[in-house]
């Protein structure tokens, strides 16, 4: 039996799960996919329950899951909550202890939603973008930081941007064999021209690259990255970056998708072990709603399907119900463009439909 834990976390992520949950059960019943489900805190939820944002019980179960899916943490209510106890720490934290290093970040737009991309059509068709996002280092995890007071009495902040080669080493390898996979073509993003942290990242990805001559290699720096991006995204086909530029690049794709409510990820160990979830946020400004697109998180259950259980089929399967949908006209609010929206439950209900 296959160990999947479903952490729904804060705002819309309950929300989403929860039919992200319709769809797995419905994947065990009709399709014979072997899965236990359990449900755990994180984040807000688990900081309301036992002031901790990843309580060891979460942990325990997480490490002894065979793939985890993940909602959203995060909101308003927990701004002037200490920094360690925030529910973004719990997040972090489980990336951390679970040593998922690798965040692949698709961006791929759904032929009928072109409408509803922030680019015009003929600049998004056909998009299919993979981001390669260091996950548990560089400076979200780098030492020293915090907030000190200088001896004239000015107060600093401080945080430090961190890469040692052997991170840098792991990361280009799964960049490498994912664009093997794809059209060849890597683009290692980064700061190499203001940075020492990124001429060390642009040396030793060049030298992953002697194991990998079939694909082509390119650098770019992040601000031009930035900007391509949203110019002529086609040009990309894999992304390598670290940790920062890799959060504010895959929001940016996103939209060129038509909605950050269409992004799944994956957060992957050396062994395939991952954490599977929505790139978006808890979005507290439309929690509650039944308005939240719930595809992101189905989009993720595809992606825990290919990468961790081996069940490539109803990857696709999943896969293939989401385009359906988009194809027959449904859309939540995100995407609406010029169609009427249906809920957050409706959309869900509908995935399961088209998988029927
Ligand atoms: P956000 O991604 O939550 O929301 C940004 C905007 O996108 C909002 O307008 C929101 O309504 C919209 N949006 C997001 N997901 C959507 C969906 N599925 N359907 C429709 N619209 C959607 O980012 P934010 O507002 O900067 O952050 C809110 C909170 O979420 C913060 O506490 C932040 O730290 C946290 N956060 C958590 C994660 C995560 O858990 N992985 C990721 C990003 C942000
Ligand atoms: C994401 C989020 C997280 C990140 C936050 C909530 C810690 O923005 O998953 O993209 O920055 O990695
Ligand atoms: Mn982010």
């Amino acid at each position: 039996m296959i160990k999947v834990l479903l952490l729904p976390g804060d705002g819309i992520g309950p929300e989403v799960i929860a039919q992200a949950k319709k769809v797995l059960l419905h994947l065990r019943s009709e399709y014979n996919l072997k899965i236990e489900l359990e449900e755990a805190l994180i984040g807000g939820s688990a900081y309301d329950d036992c002031k901790n944002p990843l309580p060891d019980t979460t942990l325990d179960l997480a490490k002894s899951s065979d793939a985890i899916l993940l909602g959203a943490v995060g909101g308003p209510k927990y701004d002037n909550v200490g920094r360690k106890l925030r529910p973004e720490n719990g997040l972090l934290r489980i990336r951390a202890e679970l040593d998922l290093f690798a965040n692949l970040r698709p961006a791929i737009l759904y032929k009928s939603l072109a409408g509803a991309s922030s680019l015009k059509p003929e600049l998004v068709a056909d998009l299919d973008i993979m981001i390669v996002r260091e996950l548990t280092g560089g400076i979200y995890f780098g030492e020293p930081r915090g907030i000190r007071t200088l001896e004239n009495g000015v107060r600093q902040g401080f945080n430090t941007l961190i890469y040692d080669e052997n991170e840098v080493t792991r990361i280009a390898h799964v960049a490498f064999r994912i664009a093997q996979k794809r059209n060849s073509k890597l683009c290692s993003v980064d700061k190499a021209n203001v940075l020492e942290v990124s001429e060390l990242w642009r040396e030793v990805v060049e030298s992953v690259h002697n194991n990998y001559k079939d694909v082509f290699l390119s650098h770019m720096y992040v601000d031009n990255a930035a900007m391509q991006l949203v110019r002529e995204p086609n040009q990309f086909d894999v992304v390598l970056t670290g940790n920062m530029f890799g959060d504010i690049l895959s929001d940016a794709a996103a939209m060129l998708t038509g909605s950050i409510g269409m992004l799944p990820s994956a957060s992957l160990d050396s062994n395939d072990k991952g954490m599977y979830e929505p790139i978006h946020g808890s979005a507290p400004d439309i929690a509650g709603k039944n308005i939240a697109n719930p595809l992101a998180t189905i989009l993720s259950i595809a992606m825990m399907l290919r990468y961790s259980l081996e069940e490539l089929d109803l990857a696709d399967k999943v896969e293939q119900a989401v385009q359906q949908v988009i194809a027959n006209g449904l859309r939540t609010t995100d995407i609406a463009d010029k169609h009427s929206a249906i809920g957050t439950n409706e959309m869900g209900d509908a995935v399961i439909d088209a998988l029927t």
